[in-house]
């Protein structure tokens, strides 16, 4: 299995990504949000590019949700805070959801084999996920108008990470296009992983230093980005099926 990270969605090119696994990372906060959407029981999520296709697409009893310069739309359901998406609020919900960058990366995703939402709250399962796959995995971080964000490189890193530990376990075990079952990790992922090693003490910290950290604390979500830096605390590995999002039941050994 080869992996490969990128460092913003504006370095991916779609033909690059037919035949992989492509896991999507938005750690502040698209993909934490699906996440805790998916967690507090939301039926099924749907990501889009634009404000105009959210609205236009919605039907009778669909939520809107989603940013625009890490603000709530005019009009929306919700914002992009995962604490807004509580259970009674969420339960049973069909949610269009658009942000700046996540979504983005999301759509930019569509030719590949599969699409996998992570973030740190899933990195483990959404490993495994990855490697039950058994195609190579393209980490996309969706970063900031199409600059690198450090949050989701060390959620890269992370992920990384999980997939050695399930190589050294003996997984996967299939081998990979290029004809070995070895992984193995582009430079930049293996900056990550360095990178991941270096701060995974202090991750809420590392995130609250970042850029994105910084404006979403001074805007008053500091409590979201204490919430996106917990690590491995969700056992849900949502993938893109037909442009939808469904949970996927939790992926144990
Ligand atoms: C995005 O998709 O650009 C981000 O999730 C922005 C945000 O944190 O609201």
């Amino acid at each position: 299995m080869h992996i490969q990270v990128i460092s913003s969605v504006n370095e991916a090119r779609g033909d690059d990504l037919q035949h992989k696994t492509v896991i999507v990372i938005d750690v502040l906060r698209a993909t934490s949000t699906i996440l805790k959407a998916i967690d507090s029981g939301c039926m099924q999520l749907i990501p889009v590019e634009t404000v105009n296709q959210a609205k236009n697409m919605q039907r009778p009893g669909e939520l809107l949700g989603g940013e625009r310069f890490c603000k709530k739309i005019p009009g929306f359901d919700f914002g992009n805070s995962p604490l807004e998406y509580t259970s009674d609020r969420v339960e049973g919900k069909s949610i269009i959801l658009t942000t700046t960058n996540g979504t983005r990366a999301i759509q930019k995703s569509s030719k590949a084999a599969h699409v996998l939402i992570g973030s740190l709250l899933n990195a483990r399962t959404c490993a495994r996920k990855a490697a039950a796959l058994s195609e190579d995995v393209v980490i996309l971080c969706a970063g900031t108008q199409d600059m690198f964000a450090l949050e989701d490189g060390l959620c890269a890193g992370l992920i990384v990470e999980e997939l050695l530990k399930l190589e050294a376990d003996g997984w996967p075990r299939r081998s990979s296009a290029a004809g070995t079952d070895a992984v193995t990790i582009d430079d930049f992922g293996l900056s990550m992983l360095l990178a991941y090693r270096h701060a995974r003490d202090n991750l809420e910290e590392a995130l609250l230093s970042s850029s994105n950290g910084k404006r979403l604390k001074k805007i008053g979500f500091h409590e979201d980005i204490v919430y996106c830096a917990q690590v491995n605390v969700l056992e849900y590995a949502p993938i893109v099926r037909n442009g939808r999002l469904e949970a996927e039941m939790p992926l144990h050994r």
